[in-house]
């Protein structure tokens, strides 16, 4: 196996650099453990760049992290920039330019965090949303008719091709095969079908044939706000869930929050194609209020570091990193919100170094 990893990070805005470096803390510290050779190189992509150069990120800056295969992203958003900026510019222009058709985010929660879901336990809440991450509302497709007259038409198109919601299924088959469930493997598509009578359904038809392929495999359906009930009531149902770009946004929020917060979850922006790049970060924002204090939590991003590892086939040092960070949470922190941790940022970060 190459043991050489090369790995962008773009801190970002706010506070995402403070939780970046306790990441990159981690990934030094786990590759020294398991002999990898991890090089990390910065990049000053962010809103306080922009507001002194009118600058966002360069095409010169996208050609060169396209040739990294894995980028840490700590956060992006800054309270004197429009929102939205920023966001299309970086973020939804990387997942869009490399084509990260896989969003990852599972929803586990560990052991000592919070749940405001009422006698839930780390064993009841164990699950991952694949979402698709190219398609549907975000592909900016549509327009303005008589834009500010009282006769304005707006349309803002879904978009599903048979490719982007083939390549998103299988690969959301393949991996509940590999997660490898001992209560069963099940993969549930969440969708719309009831109203969204032709892109639900081209998913729908899509699910069925590719999951013929996957015997072993239990096909599921929800309808989306069935499943945002579900999911509050009986979290434990759940083993994958494949989905649609807009609806995985929205429910994943939800999942955030039953699994302690964005203090904790971590998103992967993934090409699993060979030569693809991808990116990891925090679900949660730059939190502007918090920033140079050091009180945010870092574990997310340390979180969508050991994703990282996962992703670029270090299991070993994901999983250390992993068990790390369950046994701190479990045992160090006294919560996972934003100065109520016990311990500052750079803290968290050396205890799980500590217990690497
Ligand atoms: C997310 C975020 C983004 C999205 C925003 C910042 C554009 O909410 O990663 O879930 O909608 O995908
Ligand atoms: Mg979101």
């Amino acid at each position: 196996m190459n043991k050489n990893l090369k790995i962008a990070v773009i801190g970002g805005d706010g506070t995402g650099p403070e939780v970046a470096a306790e990441a990159v803390k981690v990934l030094k510290a786990v590759s020294k453990l398991e002999s990898i050779t991890i090089q990390f190189d910065d990049f000053d992509i962010n809103g306080n760049r922009y507001l002194k150069t009118g600058t966002i990120i360069t095409d010169k800056e996208v050609a060169t992290l396209r040739q990294y295969s894995s980028i840490l992203l700590g956060a992006i958003g800054h309270p004197d920039v429009e929102p939205g900026i920023l966001e299309r510019a970086i973020l939804l222009r990387l997942r869009f330019e490399f084509d990260q058709y896989i969003n990852l985010r599972p929803v586990k929660l560990l052991p000592g965090v919070e749940t405001p879901l009422k006698d839930k336990k780390p064993e009841d809440i164990d699950f991952v949303v694949v979402r698709e991450n190219t398609e549907d509302l975000y592909t900016g497709a549509g327009g303005f008719l008589k834009k500010g007259t009282p006769d304005e038409v707006a349309t803002q198109t879904a978009i599903y091709t048979r490719k982007g919601t083939e390549r998103c299924i299988r690969w959301a088959f393949e991996y509940t095969r590999k997660r490898n469930n001992p209560k069963g493997k099940m993969l549930t598509f969440v969708g719309k079908t009831n109203v969204l009578t032709y892109g639900h359904d081209l998913w729908q038809r899509t699910m069925l044939e590719v999951g013929k392929e996957y015997p072993d495999v239990k096909i599921d359906y929800n309808n989306v706000d069935a499943c945002c009930m579900w999911m509050v009531k009986n979290p434990e149902y759940y083993d994958v869930i494949v989905t649609t770009n807009m609806f995985g946004d929205i429910i994943t929020d939800l999942a955030g929050m039953i699994q302690g917060g964005m203090g904790v979850a971590a998103g992967g922006n993934i090409n699993p194609e060979p030569g693809g790049c991808s990116m990891y970060e925090p679900m949660g924002g730059s939190a502007p209020k918090y920033t140079g204090k050091n009180v945010i939590n870092p574990i997310a991003t340390i979180n969508a570091a050991a994703m990282l590892l996962e992703q670029e086939s270090f299991t070993a040092a994901a999983e250390r990193v992993m068990k790390s960070v369950a046994f701190v949470t479990g045992n160090k922190m006294q919560s996972q919100a934003a100065g109520k941790m016990g311990f500052g940022t750079s803290e968290v970060g050396d205890l799980v170094c500590e217990y690497l």
